[in-house]
């Protein structure tokens, strides 16, 4: 029974699940929030690494800084409401690559001679996206909503400025938390809403591609 039940919430959650652009302007009670970003601590990562790290900002001056940064003026437009500075909350998604590398260097994961495995994927940022999923679902759970965005390479060096961030550790994304707005004509203009959804057959291969 209880395997059901939470079998249906999850369904309804992911039915919810999508970008929203604009937002309430209200602001999310702090244990809210902290409910959410603790969410890291149950992200998996490759070799519970975990190399993933989050800077969440709320200050309206800091969020307007970070706005103005990442350029926020280009997906705002007559009608559309302030999609970053306009969010009760940025999460902004970090990776520490060398969390990884320094457990990989442990002697449980290390390969023939000692030597560390060579990187065909970066799990560092994989991990990042995982970490991500949960935040977004999360949030929803809250009765919230939430954007993602990425920094362009050219506004990176004042996003770090801005954040202080460290040396080691490397920007992923941007989640923007808040109260569902009225996102019409932002939904209408995303990705999603112009171009189709593959059909499920291109994307899911059973026993072969082939
Ligand atoms: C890593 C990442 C970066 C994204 N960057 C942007 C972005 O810069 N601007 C934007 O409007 N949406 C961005 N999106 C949202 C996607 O456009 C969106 O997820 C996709 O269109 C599917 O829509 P849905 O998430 O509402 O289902 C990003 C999503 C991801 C995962």
């Amino acid at each position: 029974m209880r395997i059901l039940l939470w079998a249906v919430e999850f369904r309804e959650v992911l039915k919810r699940r999508r970008m929203v652009r604009a937002y309430e302007p209200e602001s999310i009670p702090r244990a809210t929030l902290e409910r959410i970003v603790a969410t890291i601590r149950r992200a998996p990562s490759a070799g519970f690494s975990q190399g993933q790290r989050f800077v969440v900002v709320t200050e309206s001056e800091r969020k307007r800084s970070i706005a103005d940064a990442t350029g926020e003026e280009d997906y705002v437009g007559e009608g559309f409401s302030p999609w970053i500075s306009g969010a009760a909350a940025l999460v902004v998604f970090c990776t520490r690559e060398d969390d990884h590398h320094d457990r990989y260097r442990q002697p449980d994961k290390v390969e023939d001679e000692g030597a560390e495995i060579k990187w065909r994927v970066p799990y560092w940022h994989v991990d990042a996206g995982k970490a991500a999923m949960l935040v977004l679902l999360a949030a929803i759970d809250e009765g919230l909503a939430t954007g993602v965005f990425g920094v362009p390479a050219k506004r990176m060096d004042r996003v770090r400025e801005l954040l202080g961030l460290p040396p080691d550790v490397a920007v992923v994304e941007v989640i923007t938390i808040g109260r569902a707005g009225d996102d019409t004509l932002s939904d209408q203009r995303s990705s999603r809403a112009t171009r189709p959804r593959k059909q499920l057959d291109e994307l899911v291969h059973w026993e072969r591609w082939g």
